[in-house]
């Protein structure tokens, strides 16, 4: 064996994920606006990579237990690869097809002809995560809990894949809550982004004469949180007469509501609700132009019919009012984004009621499906922050931007 072979695979493989680091920080430090700086510093573009890495290791090891490398052998497509293992084709299909396409970016299967069909390169590596996760903890602990959670994910992925578990039951039972309130936090430095680019959008876009804010999937709060505390720090928060925090499942707006009645202004000026973006909005509580700004972070794409709930949103606005949300743009339709790993568990993500134009699959949205789908609803003015088309042109693995939009007066 000469020096070479000696390096472990693995960590040459992880040095390889991390040899961009510094070129893609400094792109963004001249891509993304000054707001967005400190919250997307070089240390989080470390971070990002490490976790891409962790995911794909990951990956690999649920392909391999579930038989995806004998599956491959032959040139199959992902409905060929389900049928041969035997796999709930209704749950399995979608994460299936995505585990496929991170292998084929990562060289471990190859996409073959033009039915999307693939095939293993070989044998497939074994990296260990372990090594990722620990230089995660000596960089930033603070994303440990999104691989607390991608990890315990795959530990019940095969089984969920061959249909003996739901992937709700492997997110949602009452052991995992802990995870969530771990992940959903501005605390958790992977999430924080979301958070904090959400926030970004509606500090430049709450209109000039505020108005009232209602959150659409609020979860447990942290996006809330981020938007109040930057409107305080911009000496706005006057400007917002009520804050309506909403959210379906009933523990999370719960926990939501603890997180925020701290910082309620005065009576009534926090309201928290349940409410279900795919039921008219008017059943609900919510009357026709009833707010300045309808604000989601990472809720909106799993909307199953996209067109209605933009449409309540549109109904829901004043004339002039501002849909804001902040969202996981995919760079490239096909593309894969690390946190469908753990999401594309979910039916209500990974099975929306498509639309060719702008919902051609499950899961995120690109930059252009999300414009085409706002506009279809009737809204002006698209707009994302940072300009991620750009953004994406030079750094491609980036995806975290606000949008926003203006219902014509
Ligand atoms: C990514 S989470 C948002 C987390 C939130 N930003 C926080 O800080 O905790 C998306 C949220 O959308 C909610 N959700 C899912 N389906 C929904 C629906 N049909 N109507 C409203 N909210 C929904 C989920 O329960 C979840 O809390």
């Amino acid at each position: 064996m000469s020096e070479t072979d000696e390096v472990p695979l693995a960590e040459s493989a992880l040095e390889a994920r991390l040899a961009d680091v510094s070129t893609d920080a400094a792109a963004l430090r001249v891509l993304l606006p000054a707001e967005l700086q400190p919250l997307i510093s070089d240390a989080v573009v470390r971070s990002h990579k490490l976790y891409e890495e962790f995911v794909d290791r990951l990956v690999l090891r649920v392909a391999r237990e579930t038989g995806l490398e004998a599956a491959t052998r032959e040139p199959a497509s992902p409905a060929e690869v389900v049928a041969r293992l035997g796999l709930e084709a209704r749950r399995a299909l979608a994460p299936v097809d995505w585990i496929l396409r991170r292998l084929a970016a990562r060289r471990t299967v190859e996409e073959s002809g033009t039915a999307r069909r693939f095939r293993s390169c070989g044998a497939w590596p074994a990296p260990d995560p372990a090594p990722v996760r620990e230089e995660q903890r000596r960089h930033d602990p603070s994303w440990l809990p999104s691989y607390t959670l991608a990890e315990t994910v795959a530990q019940d992925y095969p089984a969920f894949l061959r249909g003996e578990i739901a992937g709700e039951e492997v997110l949602f039972a009452p052991r995992r809550w802990r995870l969530w309130v771990d992940y959903f936090s501005n605390a958790n430095g992977q999430y924080a982004v979301s958070n904090h680019v959400g926030a970004v959008g509606v500090g430049r876009w709450l209109p000039r004469a505020g108005g009232v804010i209602l959150e659409i999937g609020g979860g447990l709060g942290s996006g809330a949180l981020a938007v109040l505390e930057r409107l305080e720090a911009a000496g706005r928060i006057g400007d917002v007469r009520a804050y309506r925090f909403t959210e379906l499942v009933p523990a999370f707006l719960r926990r939501g509501q603890q997180a925020l009645e701290g910082r309620s202004r005065r009576p009534g000026w926090l309201r928290c609700d349940p409410l279900d973006m795919n039921r008219p909005f008017g059943d609900q509580g919510v009357r026709p132009g009833d707010v300045s700004v309808v604000y989601a972070v990472n809720a909106l794409h799993v909307a199953h019919d996209l067109a209605f709930t933009l449409g309540e949103i549109r109904r829901a606005l004043v004339p002039g009012g501002q849909l804001i949300v902040s969202e996981c743009v995919r760079p490239h339709s096909g593309q894969t984004i690390y946190a469908e790993f753990i999401f594309n568990l979910m039916e209500t993500f990974r099975a929306p009621r498509l639309h060719p134009a702008y919902r051609p699959a499950g899961g995120f949205l690109t930059a252009g499906e999300w414009r085409a789908a706002i506009e279809a609803a009737g809204f002006a003015d698209v707009r994302f922050v940072p300009d991620i088309v750009r953004v994406q042109e030079r750094v491609p693995d980036y995806f975290a931007a606000a949008i926003g939009a203006t219902r014509p007066g």
